[in-house]
């Protein structure tokens, strides 16, 4: 068609074009962006989900600041494009909410591929443009659609099977316990590693999904399956391949009988002791088609787990990162000693050649003897010990499988000539929750410890999380999980996580209410220490507070007042005073009786509060009278006139009746004074708390307005201290403030002392979640401008996008950079910093002067002077405020 009105060789149909063309893009720098980060369950583009009703999150950015979504439109459909929400139309829906949102549309078939897609209006009614299609894969519904049988007998299963036509979609469902390894036409499935996580196995097994489709060939196939022992201690192996094929047809290939097994090069294998391999058993091609397995035998049809199978649904255990040796040492002929230069869990990467036979030993350890020998002593029975037998073909790479130790240092024997660095690389191994949050500051003792909580953390997430990761231990020790709760959710993605450990706390409930030591139930008792089994009402608490999780509550409810009425059902004269650890590891012992009475008041709060947000007044009324009960039983039983202080007078007694203000107002002053006398002046800046004390004294001490303190406390390194681990070469916590390093109970990677984690954001960094809008909907920056800190900066990744504290300063002068996502909320509180004559401004712009708000920057909503600082609302954006006066 001729153009109209060519101007050489161009249209004014061109310029139109282009004119709306740029228009828009213009029009979307301006206005709403398109939603991202869309998330399902927690999850990016999750595979399997087995919740029916599940819930989407998206995060939004605009170019102006102050916005907030106003209403949203949610497409799900059976096709890739989405172009129509068949399965869901939400339409225009008024709501600020961009997390939580669940899912009203027909309902979801299992074993299907979805896909979704969001856009959003802002407060100026502006639509953005759709967000990118993300995908939603649900997962078995129903317990009858597990065709298959267990198998199992010896380690290695495979099976063949026909590909005949184009596959559409292909998916395998697997649980092989305790750890399997799926191979598919000779490539491993997937980057999980010591899957699947574990669980209650008589309550729950789960199982994970996996798109097959670009492992599968046209014709012949082969699936083989390793297994390994894991904490199941047996193996097992049911799976289900299901293919969907041009056409219409549908293939399901279940484990039964007609599977093949065969023991395979993994001689013994054991999550403590470690793992054998001898390459000489390797039977090539065995995961691959044409293999002739006329040497294999049927697979035995065996007993699985007695439990219900649900999809795993968190992230899954991966290799996170790989650890080149700083060093290798030689200390006794043919010994060789590497040093990772980093505590971590996981396993060695070994590279060698040699004559076939030849046995490499390595064995780990976390310390070295002053000889430069491991030191394997606080390993207890854990053997930590890894064999590989040469198949003398070349260069041999290998690393293991169903085990992970707990390490720095790696020994190698059996070493066929001299090794060098090349011969090692650590493999960090944990739960790949993504990292979340970042604080530093001008302290560097502080960062240190940043870094040693971190690292700690991680490679204390196995599924559940740990104690520790080295030795005969790693159990979900309950006390630990809830000291370092807080910490985790700061640094870390633990929604998914944590949603599958209040299930498995679920999963080991009892008729009568009780809960365990740990999750699940190995070591110590049932009933739960009552320090301990606060972990399942605070981790559900924190799942609202963190991320607005209010279908853990719903879910919870029932058991946590069984849990609730179990401790009530222990008390005497209105207190639980039964306990098992108390203030664990403390340097100055606290009676346990007034740890668990605190936490039975505690338990009995959060159940209130758990009731109000879920609506029963009934409820929260009968356990707010309950609550007063224990309050007043409380300071009966624990306050001594003569000292003014709880108990033995403690810190952890005094810091106690402190934080949940159980001390009545004629009390505290002196149960403070007492606290604070002790800490600055009787033990010179040293906390003398165990794992318990230490997390609520930090907190009591920024509550009344003694961060300075809680500062020295913090960047000391001297015994007692974070520091001081440092000092001693600590790469990750400690269990122990002392340094140690016999059989005795001395793990050096324990996070559980990590609670200072969370004081770091929320007191020096300023982040602070607001209990008035859960998920960070209202958020409270008030950074404390501690002794010469001179800056310290924060960023947590909430679900509703970064919120970030920055400060720096001056004699007379503070600045603050303050990110916070669209459709929040903050108070950013600034101290005077005994100046007179305060300017606030943002940018260039005054938004305080003569005492004054003064109106007018975008976003900021309002100041005032309050309790000795300006206190400023703003809505969302970044910001860039100076404080500066005379
Ligand atoms: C664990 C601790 C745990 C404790 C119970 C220890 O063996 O390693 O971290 O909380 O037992 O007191």
């Amino acid at each position: 068609m001729a153009s109209l009105f060519p101007v050489r060789g161009f249209s004014i149909l061109g310029f139109l074009l282009i004119f709306l063309f740029l228009a828009r893009t213009t029009s979307a720098q301006n206005g709403p962006s398109a939603p991202v980060g869309l998330r399902c369950e927690y999850l990016t583009d999750p595979l399997g989900v087995d919740v029916r009703a599940p819930r989407f999150f998206w995060t939004l950015d605009h170019a102006s600041r102050g916005q907030s979504q106003t209403a949203f439109q949610v497409l799900v459909s059976t096709s890739p494009d989405c172009a129509k929400g068949e399965m869901w139309d939400s339409g225009k829906a008024v709501s600020a909410e961009t997390t939580q949102v669940v899912y009203r549309g027909k309902p979801l078939d299992s074993d299907t591929s979805y896909f979704w897609k969001v856009r959003w209006w802002d407060k100026d009614g502006q639509a953005s443009p759709y967000s990118t299609v993300a995908r939603i894969d649900t997962g078995l519904f129903d317990p009858g659609e597990w065709r298959g049988r267990w198998i199992g007998g010896a380690n290695q299963l495979r099976k063949e099977f026909a590909v005949d036509g184009e596959v559409l979609r292909a998916r395998a469902y697997i649980c092989g316990l305790g750890y399997y390894e799926l191979r598919v036409n000779g490539r491993k499935v997937g980057a999980n590693v010591l899957d699947p996580a574990w669980t209650t196995y008589d309550k729950r097994a789960l199982y994970v999904t996996y798109d097959l489709a670009p492992y599968l060939k046209p014709g012949a196939n082969a699936v083989g399956v390793m297994l390994g022992d894991g904490w199941f201690k047996k193996k097992a192996l049911l799976a289900q391949i299901h293919l969907e094929m041009a056409g219409g047809k549908k293939v399901v290939i279940a484990t039964d009988s007609s599977w093949k097994m065969k023991d395979g090069p993994v001689t013994s294998d054991s999550i403590y002791n470690g793992e054998t391999y001898d390459a000489r058993l390797e039977t090539r091609g065995w995961d691959a088609p044409g293999f002739k397995d006329a040497g294999w035998k049927a697979a035995q049809v065996v007993d699985g787990p007695k439990g219900v199978l649900s999809a795993q649904l968190m992230p899954p255990i991966r290799v996170t990162d790989t650890l080149v040796p700083n060093k290798m040492m030689n200390p006794a002929p043919g010994v060789y000693v590497f040093d990772m230069g980093q505590n971590a869990s996981g396993w060695a990467r070994l590279r060698v050649s040699g004559p076939r036979g030849t046995a490499v030993r390595l064995r780990f350890a976390e310390l070295l003897y002053p000889n430069g020998m491991i030191n394997q002593e606080n390993l207890r029975s854990a053997r930590a010990e890894d064999v590989y037998i040469l198949k003398g073909e070349g260069e041999e790479v290998w690393e293991p499988r169903f085990t992970y130790h707990g390490f720095r240092f790696v020994e190698v024997t059996g070493f066929p000539g001299v090794p060098t660095l090349e011969t090692l690389r650590g493999r960090v191994v944990h739960s790949a929750v993504k990292p979340s949050g970042s604080f530093a500051c001008s302290n560097p003792v502080l960062n240190a410890i940043q870094r040693i909580v971190t690292w700690g953390q991680k490679t204390n997430l196995h599924g559940i999380p740990t104690d520790c990761n080295q030795r005969d231990e790693r159990m979900g020790w309950m006390g630990d999980a809830q000291g370092t709760a807080e910490e985790a959710l700061m640094n870390f993605d633990m929604a998914a996580f944590y949603t599958n450990f209040l299930r498995d706390i679920l999963d080991v409930q009892d008729e009568k209410g009780q809960i365990t030591d740990t999750v699940p139930h190995v070591w110590g008792s049932r009933p739960a220490d009552p320090a301990w089994g606060t972990a399942y009402p605070l981790i559900a608490w924190y799942m609202y507070q963190y991320y607005g999780d209010r279908r853990v509550l719903e879910d919870h409810y029932a058991a946590l007042k069984k849990y609730v009425e179990f401790l009530r059902s222990r008390a005497v004269d209105g207190l639980v005073t039964y306990s098992y650890y108390g203030d664990w590891v403390a340097v100055e012992k606290t009676p346990g009786s007034i740890v668990s009475s605190f936490y039975y008041y505690y338990d009995v709060k959060i159940l209130i509060d758990v009731a109000r947000a879920l609506g029963n007044k009934e409820d929260a009324a009968d356990y707010g009278k309950l609550a007063e009960e224990i309050k007043a039983a409380f300071h009966r039983a624990y306050f001594d006139s003569k000292t003014g202080g709880y108990a033995n007078n403690t810190q952890t007694a005094n810091a106690l009746a402190l934080f949940l203000e159980l001390a009545p107002k004629e009390a505290r002053g002196s149960a403070w004074q007492n606290l604070f006398e002790s800490l600055a002046y009787g033990h010179n800046s040293h906390l003398m708390t165990g794992i318990i004390g230490t997390k609520y004294l930090m907190e009591v001490l920024t509550r009344f307005g003694h961060s300075d303190l809680a500062y020295d406390i913090a960047a000391q390194t001297t015994y007692p201290s974070w520091g001081y681990m440092i000092e001693n070469g600590a790469t990750t916590l400690w269990e122990l403030w002392q340094k140690r390093e016999g059989p005795s109970m001395n793990s050096h990677n324990h996070p559980m002392f990590g609670s200072v984690g969370s004081w770091f954001y929320k007191a020096l960094a300023g982040i602070n979640p607001d209990p008035e809008g859960v998920g960070f909907r209202k958020v409270r920056l008030e950074p404390q401008l501690v002794r010469d800190l001179a800056y310290a900066a924060g960023s947590v990744d909430t679900l509703r996008g970064q919120v970030l504290c920055s400060w720096k300063r001056s004699a007379k002068c503070v600045t603050l950079e303050a990110v916070i996502p669209v459709g929040s909320e903050a108070e950013i509180v600034l101290p005077k910093l005994n100046l007179r004559n305060i300017v606030v401004k943002e940018g260039e712009t005054v938004v305080w002067k003569d005492g004054k708000f003064v109106p007018g920057a975008s976003g900021i909503l309002d100041a005032v002077d309050k309790d000795g600082a300006i206190r400023i609302k703003a809505g969302s954006g970044r910001f860039v405020l100076e404080l500066s006066g005379e």
